[in-house]
C-alpha cells in the first residue's frame, strides 16, 4: 500500500468527472433499473459514490442510498447537486469502513474495485462489506475483464471520444506481475489539454469469486452488463452478484 492514497482520484477528477465519463455513462439507466429491482425495497449501500452517477437515481426512485467515498472534493459535487445533500455520507475508505445500519444491497460499480492497489486490500472490501449486509444481502461489482492481449509491448492508446473540438484518448501500460495498470486520460479541446490519472490493480472474476468467498460471500450471477446479457467467453466486462448466506433468499449454496 506504499504511496497509495485514496484521495488522489477524487482530488484530481472531481471538477471534470461528469463530463469527462457523460459517454460511458449511457449504461446509467440500465444499471439503475438493475440495482433498483436488487435492493428490492432494501436499504443501499455505495462504496466510492463519487458524484451520484448511480446514487441520485436511485434515491429518486425511492431506495435509500448510504455512500461512502474517500473523496471530499467528489462528495462536494454530489451534495452541489438537485437532492444531493439528502444521501447519507461517509467520508472513508472502502478498503476499511465502519457505517451505520445493515444493507440489502452494496454496489462497487464502474471497475473502482480495481482502485484499490493490492489484492489485500481488495479481500479486505469484500469482508468489510460482508460485515455491513443483512442475511441474504447481496454486493454487485461491476468492473472490466482483464484483456492483457489487447496490449502491445504492454502499451495500448485507445481513442475515446473525437469531434471538431475535442480529442480524448486513454492510454495505458501494463505490469503483469503485479497486475497492475497504469492509466493516464488525455483530454485535448480548443483551450488546452488536461491529463488525469487512474491506476488499476486489476484481477480476472475467478480471482474477484475467491475474494468473495473468504469474506463469506458466494456468486450467485454473472451478467455481461446492466441488462443481465449472459456472461461469455468474449464478455469485455462484468457485473458479478454476490450474496451473503441467510435471510431465506435463494442463493445457490
Ligand atoms: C470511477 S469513480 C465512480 C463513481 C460512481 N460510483 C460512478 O459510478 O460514477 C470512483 C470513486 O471511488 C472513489 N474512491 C477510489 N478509491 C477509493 C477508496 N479506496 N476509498 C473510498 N473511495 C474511493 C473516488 O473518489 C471516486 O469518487
Amino acid at each position: 500500500m506504499t504511496g497509495y492514497d485514496p484521495t488522489a482520484y477524487g482530488a484530481a477528477i472531481a471538477d471534470v468527472y461528469d463530463d469527462l465519463y457523460r459517454d460511458d455513462a449511457m449504461a446509467t439507466a440500465a444499471a439503475v433499473r438493475c440495482l433498483r429491482d436488487l435492493a428490492g425495497g432494501g436499504a443501499v449501500l455505495e462504496l466510492g459514490i463519487g458524484t451520484g452517477r448511480l446514487a441520485l437515481p436511485l434515491a429518486a426512485a425511492g431506495v435509500r442510498v448510504h455512500g461512502v467515498d474517500a473523496s471530499r472534493e467528489m462528495l462536494d459535487r454530489l451534495a452541489a447537486k438537485p437532492g444531493g445533500s439528502d444521501i447519507d455520507v461517509t467520508m472513508a475508505d472502502f478498503s476499511s469502513f465502519e457505517v451505520p445500519g445493515r444493507f440489502a444491497l452494496a454496489i462497487l460499480a464502474f471497475n473502482t474495485i480495481f482502485a484499490l492497489p493490492d489484492q489485500d486490500a481488495q479481500v479486505r472490501c469484500f469482508e468489510c462489506v460482508a460485515a455491513h449486509l443483512e442475511p441474504g444481502g447481496c454486493f454487485v461489482v461491476e468492473t472490466f475483464v482483464p484483456h492483457p492481449a489487447r496490449f502491445s509491448e504492454g502499451q495500448s492508446v485507445r481513442l475515446r471520444t473525437m469531434t471538431p473540438e475535442r480529442v480524448a484518448l486513454e492510454v495505458a501500460r501494463i505490469d503483469p506481475v503485479t497486475q497492475f495498470m497504469y492509466t493516464t486520460q488525455v483530454d485535448l479541446r480548443d483551450d488546452g489539454m488536461h491529463l488525469y490519472a487512474a491506476n488499476h490493480r486489476y484481477a480476472w472474476p475467478a480471482e474477484l469469486d475467491l475474494m468473495a468467498r473468504i469474506a463469506g460471500l458466494r456468486l450467485e450471477n454473472r451478467w455481461q452488463d446492466w441488462d443481465q446479457v449472459a456472461f461469455s467467453a468474449t464478455s469485455q466486462f462484468h457485473v458479478s452478484l454476490y450474496r451473503k448466506p441467510g435471510g431465506g433468499a435463494a442463493g445457490g449454496f
